[in-house]
């Protein structure tokens, strides 16, 4: 005979499942909403962080350095013309309506602190309550990975976060501050040597290894700086850096702590290593541990928004369309690209690093890094910096002046017979992904 009980328990059998899937429909909506107003919030908070945090900067930059002191003497015209950029969207409409009409004075050095309290020289922000002569400033990512779109004058306009911003002399301007010792002292070397290494760099390269490794230049006596990279179209990308020393979050980490001088920690147990850098072996910047702590709490946002920034695309007319088409076979085809280039990342997935003698090329460069090898440059957006910039040499030193240059390197090391109308052809399908 059957119990009530098991009565009972049948009808609930029948009755949880149908409970449960509508109770599992709103539970996965109300994921789905969770994640989607997550993602919202992220990528916000990374883009204030990208453009604006400077990470706790100005101690170094404006406390040590005194850089803000220098900004005082410097014109606009002299400040547009080492590179900085100037946020048109953060001036007062009648500002915008005077630099339209030509009507700022940009020899007046008054002018270039007005724009750095107004927080309109993109990846200069001013610390917040700083008034008086020179505001107090640091430095934010959009400093080297920003540009504008020239769309009131050049140099000003609307902001084009994660754009390398080739223009901008890196070298130049570090050098204008009144104390530099803490690079001598660092380095062990006088300021006539520092500045001349300083002054090696030109627009849009930055040497973020010097310090760690103490090399000002190659052995054949040419600069040792990196070209600024995009910092846009590195979602699926694996390694990061032109030689691939770790992810987006490692680097930023890097970056933020031990290149813009932020407060914070980064720690890599890799450059604890007196032969290959004795100079993070001796100051101990393998292990940064600055309070309080600015930097990690970031690190997801300032992840999340970089990942969203995806790689421009080529303005229509840019490039010849059907020179494109063809290059888009001789890319996937007989020059070999994709292989290394995989579309539509334009590098491996997978571990995406290649040694200097597959490349043809020296080791100098891989050799400053924990990995000893070169990262596949993820191309897409390659068009933002091939005719823009002061700048506009490829590799990780520009040291092809052109895509021909490029072009003839892969030529003749991987013996890829490409005509000079085929070279041509892969030049416009460089300039349109
Ligand atoms: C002073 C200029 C400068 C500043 C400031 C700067 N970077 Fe960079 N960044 C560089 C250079 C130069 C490289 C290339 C380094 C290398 O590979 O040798 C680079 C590399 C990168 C890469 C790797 C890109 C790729 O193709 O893999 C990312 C991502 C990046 N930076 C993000 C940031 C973020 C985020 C910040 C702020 C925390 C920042 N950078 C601040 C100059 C700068
Ligand atoms: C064996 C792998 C490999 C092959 C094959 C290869 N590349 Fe590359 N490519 C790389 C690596 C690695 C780099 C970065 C070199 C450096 O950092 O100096 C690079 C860099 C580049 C750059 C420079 C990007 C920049 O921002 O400066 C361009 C352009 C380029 N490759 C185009 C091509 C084309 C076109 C082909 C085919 C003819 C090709 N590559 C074949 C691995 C490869």
């Amino acid at each position: 005979m059957k119990s009530p009980i098991s009565t009972i328990s049948l009808c609930l059998v029948i009755a949880v499942p149908v409970t449960s899937a509508a109770q599992d429909v709103r539970a996965s909506k109300s994921i789905d909403n969770r994640t989607n107003h997550d993602a919202q919030e992220l990528l916000e908070e990374g883009r204030q962080i990208f453009r604006h945090d400077t990470f706790g900067s100005e101690a170094f930059w404006s406390g040590t350095l005194r850089l803000n002191e220098a900004m005082a003497g410097v014109s606009p015209r002299n400040a547009l013309a080492v590179g900085l950029k100037v946020d048109a969207d953060a001036l007062p409409a009648n500002l915008k309506a005077q630099l339209k009409n030509g009507a700022v004075n940009l020899d007046d050095p008054e002018t270039t602190l007005a724009l750095i309290r107004l927080n309109a020289v993109v990846g200069v922000h001013a610390t917040p309550g700083s008034s008086g002569g020179a505001p107090s400033f640091g430095l934010t990512c959009a400093f080297c990975h920003s540009t504008v779109d020239d769309s009131l004058a050049p140099g000003i306009g609307r902001r084009l976060d994660g754009w390398a911003n080739r223009d901008l002399n890196v070298g130049a301007i570090v050098s204008l501050a009144p104390n530099l010792e803490p690079y001598t002292t660092l380095l062990d070397v006088d300021l006539a040597t520092l500045k001349s290494v300083l002054a090696s760099w030109g627009p849009g390269c930055f040497d973020a290894v010097l310090d760690k490794d103490g090399k000002a230049l190659r052995p054949d006596g040419k600069r040792a700086c990196t070209l600024i990279p995009p910092a846009f179209g590195l979602a699926g990308v694996n390694l990061h850096t032109w030689t691939g020393f770790g992810s987006v979050p490692y680097w930023n980490a890097y970056v933020a702590a031990t290149e813009m001088h932020g407060s914070g920690v980064f720690f890599d147990q890799r450059l604890n290593n007196p032969q290959q850098f004795p100079v993070a072996a001796r100051s101990g910047s393998h292990d940064t541990r600055g309070t309080p702590d600015l930097i990690t709490a970031k690190l997801p946002a300032l992840h999340f928004y970089q990942l969203a920034l995806r790689a421009p695309e080529a303005p229509p007319g840019s490039f010849d369309t059907a020179a494109f088409a063809r290059g888009e076979q001789l890319f996937n085809g007989k020059a070999k690209c994709a292989g290394c280039h995989v579309p539509p990342l334009f590098t491996e997935p997978g571990h995406n690093l290649h040694s200097p003698e597959e490349m043809g090329i020296d080791a100098f460069q891989a050799d400053r890094s924990p990995t000893h090898m070169y990262r596949t440059a993820p191309l897409a957006g390659l068009w933002t910096h091939i005719e823009r910039g002061a700048e506009r040499g490829f590799y990780h030193d520009g040291r092809f002046a052109t895509l021909d240059a490029l072009l003839d390197h892969y030529n003749s090391h991987f013996k890829l017979m490409l005509s000079n109308a085929e070279k041509a052809d892969l030049i416009e399908y460089l300039k349109g992904i």
